[in-house]
């Protein structure tokens, strides 16, 4: 069987070094490593309108964003597709069908979309659209046949449902889809990366976020006069703490052995660095200092790329418009044989016009 991945993102901000440790960088190494037939990389445009129904502007102007921070971060259109969602039709008359197989209790008990409902106040008044979109998201992945998913671990309710969905289908109708897996981030840090000023997410609404776009000098401010550290720890010899503490917290997302090598030499890894800290002597300022080379390290060509992709829009534009073709194609061939599983593909079925008329032939 082919090996193909689906995933992507909501085009609501620009991306941050938390969408990278928990999604892109894995994307950019399944798409570099040969071993998967296809990789679909989607602009959840339509998903994103579900809760932004005050902001279609917003929604279009990120398109630009996401695209340009994917490319930049290393998905090459020449590997990967990369399409925007509501330019392959398909995907809604998918979401549609799905809709019959998914009771309304099952919607409910959806943890993600509870906790956003809660997040976004929405109260009793719910957008049945945005109810709705774990089976819109089973349209996005079972419309290419995906059966890998790179995502952070508060899509896991989605990828179950989407199980679900390719189960009930399969032996109601015919086996035409294929079960996805997940495939999440392997670090804790990596999995929630928490905002530069220790709390719970990093995300644009709480204004604790590094974009992958901003220039050295933002990060390096950010590092050290905002980043939160060990409120504890006021004088260099005292002990410290590293859990809590987000240069630390950082370095476990970020930080490879080699890192040591190039910017601290005095210590072999992150455990000894850590073991220091905690014993006393060992200053916010220095170990600023290194996870500030390492993001430098990690963001200096992604902003290179995109510095050179700003040049030529147009041409991400079309990238996006040869990928959603692409993508189409291949979501319409799943559609096609979705529709003669369930016994809705009257035209394509001669067998079907032939036995219609056989019965209704008049007597001689
Ligand atoms: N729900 C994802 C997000 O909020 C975006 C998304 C839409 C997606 N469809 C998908 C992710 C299919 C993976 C697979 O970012």
């Amino acid at each position: 069987m082919s090996k193909i991945i689906l995933t992507g993102d909501r085009p609501t901000g620009r991306l941050h070094i938390g969408h990278y440790v928990g999604s892109l960088r894995r994307r950019v190494e399944l798409q570099n490593s040969g071993e998967y037939d296809k990789t679909f990389i989607m602009i959840a445009d339509a998903q994103a309108l579900t809760d932004n129904i005050e902001n279609p502007e917003k929604v279009r102007q990120n398109i630009i964003e996401v695209a340009l921070d994917y490319m930049s971060a290393g998905l090459d259109p020449a590997k990967s597709t990369l399409f925007i969602q509501s330019q392959v039709p398909e995907l809604t008359e998918l979401t549609f069908y799905y809709m019959d197989l998914v009771t309304v209790a099952r919607l409910e008990r959806n943890p993600t979309v509870k906790t956003e409902i809660g997040m976004r106040g929405f109260g009793a008044s719910i957008p049945v659209g945005f109810y709705t979109y774990p089976i819109s998201q089973a349209a996005d992945i079972t419309a290419f046949k995906a059966t890998t998913v790179p995502v952070g671990v508060d899509q896991l309710p989605m990828i179950e449902q989407t199980r679900e969905i390719v189960r009930k289908f399969n032996s109601v109708y015919a086996p035409v889809l294929v079960e996805p897996e997940a495939l999440v981030p392997e670090t804790e840090a990596a999995k929630r990366l928490p905002g530069i000023d220790g709390k719970e997410k990093m995300s644009k609404s709480l204004g604790n976020c590094i974009y992958l776009s901003e220039t050295a000098d933002e990060v390096k401010d950010k590092i050290m006069k905002k980043m939160f550290t060990d409120p504890t720890h006021l004088q260099v010899t005292d002990p410290g703490h590293v859990e809590g503490n987000m240069v630390f917290t950082y370095l476990d997302a970020f930080c490879k052995d080699e890192h040591f090598e190039r910017y601290l030499p005095e210590y072999a890894n992150l455990q000894e660095l850590k073991d220091h800290y905690t014993r006393g002597g060992l200053g916010d300022v220095k170990t600023k200092k290194f996870l500030n080379s390492i993001l430098q390290e990690t963001l200096d060509p992604i902003r290179a790329r995109r510095k050179e992709l700003e040049k030529d829009i147009p041409y991400v534009y079309e990238v996006l418009r040869k990928g959603s073709e692409a993508a189409r194609e291949v979501a319409a061939q799943t559609l096609s044989e979705v529709k003669s599983a369930m016994k809705i593909n009257y035209f394509e079925d001669a067998e079907l016009i032939r036995m219609q008329s056989e019965k209704y032939k008049p007597a001689e």
